[in-house]
């Protein structure tokens, strides 16, 4: 039903002005190399804890900052991985995803005006929820290598909040590393930063030992840790995630969180306490084969005219460049057209320009079957054609 004259919030207007993130989702006859979640099903021990927990009663509203069974296993768990400080279970708030760990963090701490400085190539709902509290995302362009730009970094940080960063990087695939996390503590202690880390695809870490914010004491006092079960568990539609974080900033974090969502899904929450006691042995059994997928990827694109990539140390995405001088939404359009889903890297901040996104977390058949249509419409590309 349409209206007249109605006039969205301003927060609204300010998302809505610079949001790239896609609004409408290619057809099912298209190959899904756009999608951003992993090609399992969630693993059965989880269903299992999901059905018993319904069946159990758990079928009322939770408490607003989590079940406390939850938390209590996760600070234990973020304590043995913590050199850096020790969180009690009340410096938890489960969320409604990881969406929702990042929407209630960043609401909780970013005030009008607010700076936050931005890492780019990075996951865009960053910069969007910081324009929804009204603070300025300062994206910070990576180097050339995909690492931290940290000279830029603390350029940008005087006067800054916060910055905002991904790891591993979603859409690069690029992975900090320990000194990089090092320097970057000590940046924001010297201009006094909170430090908001997204390691959603932690799990998911071709690096011999992935390195964690949470293993850098001197990020201990201003780290807000977000976290999500959606990536490294396969639970994307189940929408669980949470925010570990200094009491006073969890406490405000859960002033946000539940003011948007009351609690979230008791029976869901139970089932994570089932992941959580798998203690990552699901993900990493999973681990081999993003691996060879990502091999493949990378071997099927090495030799395509125009094209570069820089092997994905993390996640399932690679980040593709290449040389035609057509803008990344062209280039995407055009493989819509070939029945190839794919995303702009323009999507992921300016750095992007000249690159997409295609995900690996695909059957190999579809894999396949997508990797051979792009590598027909890039050479297409750089003979300066733009057939269908
Ligand atoms: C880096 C990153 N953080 C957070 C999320 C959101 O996770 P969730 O599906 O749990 O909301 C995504 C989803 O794509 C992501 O890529």
């Amino acid at each position: 039903m349409a209206v007249t004259g109605f006039l969205p919030a301003e927060a609204v207007r300010r998302v809505r002005e610079h949001s790239q993130r896609p609004e409408g989702r290619p057809g099912p006859d298209v190959v899904g190399l756009h999608l951003g979640e992993p090609s399992y099903q969630t693993p059965e021990f989880v269903l299992t804890a999901m059905d018993e927990a319904l069946r159990a009663g758990y079928t009322h509203y939770a408490h607003p900052q989590g079940d406390p069974e939850l938390k209590r296993a996760l600070a234990e768990r973020l304590n043995k991985l913590n050199r850096a400080g020790s969180f009690a279970p009340d410096d938890i708030v489960i969320t409604s995803g990881g969406s929702a760990a990042l929407g209630a963090a960043l609401l909780a701490v970013v005030r009008g005006g607010d700076r936050v400085v931005v890492p780019e190539p990075t996951y865009s709902l960053y910069a969007d929820i910081v324009r929804l509290a009204g603070g300025t995302p300062v994206p910070v362009r990576c180097r050339p290598d995909l690492g931290l730009d940290l000279e830029a970094i603390d350029a940008a940080a005087p006067g800054a909040r916060l910055v905002a960063l991904c790891n591993p990087v979603n859409p690069t695939g690029a992975v900090f590393d320990a000194p990089e996390l090092t320097e970057l503590a000590r940046i924001a202690r010297r201009h006094d930063l909170l430090v908001l880390a997204d390691e959603a695809y932690d799990q998911i870490s071709y690096t011999p030992r992935f390195a964690s914010t949470l293993d850098v004491p001197e990020l201990a006092d201003r780290l807000i840790y977000c976290q999500t079960f959606s990536k490294s568990y396969a639970m994307t539609g189940w929408r669980l995630g949470y925010v570990a974080a200094p009491t006073e900033i969890s406490k405000a974090v859960a002033v946000v969180h539940r003011t948007f969502n009351s609690s979230v899904n008791a029976a869901v929450q139970r089932a994570g306490l089932a992941a959580l006691a798998d203690d990552n042995r699901w993900p990493a059994a999973r681990l081999a084969d993003y691996r060879r997928r990502r091999d493949l990827v990378v071997r099927r694109l090495a030799g395509v005219p125009g094209v570069s990539l820089a092997e994905p140390q993390g996640t399932f995405y690679a980040f593709v460049r290449y040389a035609a001088p057509v803008p990344a939404h062209e280039v995407v359009a055009l493989a819509l057209r070939r029945k190839v889903g794919l995303r702009a890297g323009t999507e992921f901040g300016e750095p992007g320009q000249g690159h997409v996104r295609l995900s690996f977390s695909v059957p190999d058949a579809e894999l396949e079957d997508g990797l051979s249509r792009l590598r027909r419409l890039f050479a297409d590309l750089d003979d300066g054609l733009r057939r269908p």
